[in-house]
């Protein structure tokens, strides 16, 4: 797919690495729907700088926990936008929490944005993207999603979703509409990192440092492009998955 003149939407897109993915799709030339939750002036400049690459771009605001919300999102998108050509989710509350101190409704925020939100979101635009004949659906992983992140209890379960979710989605909505997840490494640290995690992160990849928002961003440009991947996840972390493999000795 050349993702001139189609319309993007990007969950979370306002911010981080929402954001690199929204202007990287922008400057791809395609028009672009950014969707945010609390960052709204983030939102506005995200937008604005979009707008720079010659292309469309608008915000729209959402709590993705709420399905009515969700709801009232894809129906002000249609209106807005007609079909959506590309899908990217990318929005993830990353709430710290065990099996003991989740509570329900923190079990139930994290499960609507992560996959309730992507149900309700590939539902209502699917139909379009197959209609049209053509449609590229990116969802965002990370390593929760298949290894155990027991303090991060509900946010690796929800992960695991999503990517159960590419798989089964990329083998009912073939062959118009192609699905894959892309599982970034270290990107961009959560505010508040200290230095001495940040190093010790990078030491656990392969690449020895951490990478960036734009090496996301190219791995979805290239998911959307790329016509014959689906349901694959693209591992975008610095060989981090394979650094417990290194020799002990060099
Ligand atoms: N950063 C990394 O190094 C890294 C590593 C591995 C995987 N990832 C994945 O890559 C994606 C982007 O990473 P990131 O670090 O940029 O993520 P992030 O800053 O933690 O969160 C992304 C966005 O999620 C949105 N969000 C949270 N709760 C929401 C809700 N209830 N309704 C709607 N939106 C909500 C927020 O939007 P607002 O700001 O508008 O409220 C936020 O900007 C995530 O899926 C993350 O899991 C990132």
């Amino acid at each position: 797919m050349n993702p001139a003149g189609k319309t993007a939407f990007v969950t979370g897109g306002a911010a981080r690495v929402g954001r690199a993915i929204s202007l990287a799709l922008a400057e791809a030339g395609a028009h672009v729907v950014v969707h945010y939750h609390r960052s709204a002036s983030a939102a506005q400049e995200t937008v604005a700088a979009a707008r720079q690459s010659g292309v469309e771009a608008l915000a729209v605001q959402a709590d993705l926990a709420d399905p009515d919300a969700v709801r009232r999102l894809i129906q002000a998108i249609c209106e807005q936008r007609g079909t959506v050509d590309i899908l990217v989710h990318s929005a993830s509350p990353f709430i710290r929490g065990s099996l003991a101190d989740t509570s329900l409704a923190t079990w139930r925020q994290v499960m609507g944005v992560l996959v309730e939100s992507f149900f309700l979101l590939t539902q209502g635009l699917a139909p379009g993207m197959i209609a049209r004949g053509e449609g590229a659906i990116v969802a965002m992983l990370d390593r929760g999603t298949f290894d155990p992140w027991p303090n991060f209890f509900a946010h690796g379960v929800g992960k695991s979703a999503i990517w159960a979710m590419v798989r089964s989605l990329a083998v009912k909505l073939a062959p118009q509409v192609r699905v894959n997840g892309i599982v970034p490494g270290p990107v961009l640290p959560p505010p508040g990192y200290t230095e001495k995690q940040r190093a010790e992160i990078a030491a656990g990849t392969l690449l020895g440092r951490w990478g960036d928002p734009g090496d996301v961003a190219a791995a979805v440009q290239f998911l959307v492009r790329a016509d014959y991947v689906t349901g694959e996840a693209l591992f975008v972390d610095g060989g981090e998955r394979w650094a417990h493999r290194r020799p002990r000795t060099r």
